[in-house]
């Protein structure tokens, strides 16, 4: 089986604050999606990353011109959606059912290519597939609208999710399309087929740019790491 990457890239990015859709904010000189593509092209396991774009979305070639990997315009209205419109797409371009898709938030722009060939050798011998996650630090609080507590959540056993998720073509099409847009991340699309998908740690580090504050933070690193 081969292993492609699929980057659902349309989101409008709402939480962000930026006034356009975050992933085309630049950080250290480059849009966000521009970081995340090159660290995808830096795993030579990855055959090739589709990108799914919004329908609606005028700002792709601006913000890389000259890109020469695979573009879908297929977004939906969920995360969900435009994932699934991006696994139809991988199969017109030839996908199968057994091979790996590794789906990577566009947002989450501090990738580094060995996070992703830990995750493909921890998972492409498994079953079921696997995503990238970290142990949470924190004590975990429930809140309720006026931001109070209403509960402490046992952290022990807790991990935060992030992507690349693994896994293969025809298990993950199944599990969103029967989950539909309530699904946040293909892991739990998996999980609800009664299946474990493997937890494998990277860094605090490739966390999911959202709000106004992670763009400085997000400067910081790639200034400090490189592209
Ligand atoms: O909104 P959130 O931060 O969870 O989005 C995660 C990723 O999913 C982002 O890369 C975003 O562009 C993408 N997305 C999408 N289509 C949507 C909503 C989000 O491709 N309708």
């Amino acid at each position: 089986p081969r292993c492609f990457a699929l980057v659902p890239a349309a989101g409008i990015g709402e939480r962000s604050g930026a006034g356009m859709p975050k992933q085309y904010v630049e950080i250290a000189g480059k849009p966000m999606l521009a970081h995340t593509l090159t660290a995808l092209a830096a795993v030579p396991r990855v055959e090739q990353t589709l990108v799914v774009l919004s329908p609606a979305d005028d700002r792709f070639e601006a913000a890389l011109p000259g890109h020469t990997g695979w573009v879908a315009r297929v977004g939906g209205a969920s995360r969900a959606e435009s994932v699934l419109g991006g696994l139809a797409e991988l199969r017109r371009r030839g996908a199968t059912d057994d091979d790996w898709v590794l789906v990577h938030d566009a947002a989450r722009c501090l990738l580094r290519p060995e996070w992703v060939d830990a995750l493909i050798d921890a998972c492409e011998h498994d079953a079921v597939g696997g995503l990238l996650a970290q142990p949470i630090a924190d004590t975990l609080k429930a809140g309720d609208a006026d931001g109070r507590v209403t509960a402490t959540v046992d952290r022990r056993d807790k991990w935060a999710a992030q992507t690349p998720q693994m896994f293969r073509l025809g298990l993950v099409e199944k599990a969103l399309a029967a989950m539909g847009a309530a699904a946040t991340d293909e892991a739990s699309a998996v999980e609800a087929l009664g299946l474990a998908p493997r937890l494998v740690r990277a860094s605090m580090a490739n966390f999911k740019v959202t709000w106004p504050e992670d763009f400085e933070l997000a400067e910081r690193w790639l200034y400090q790491v490189g592209p």
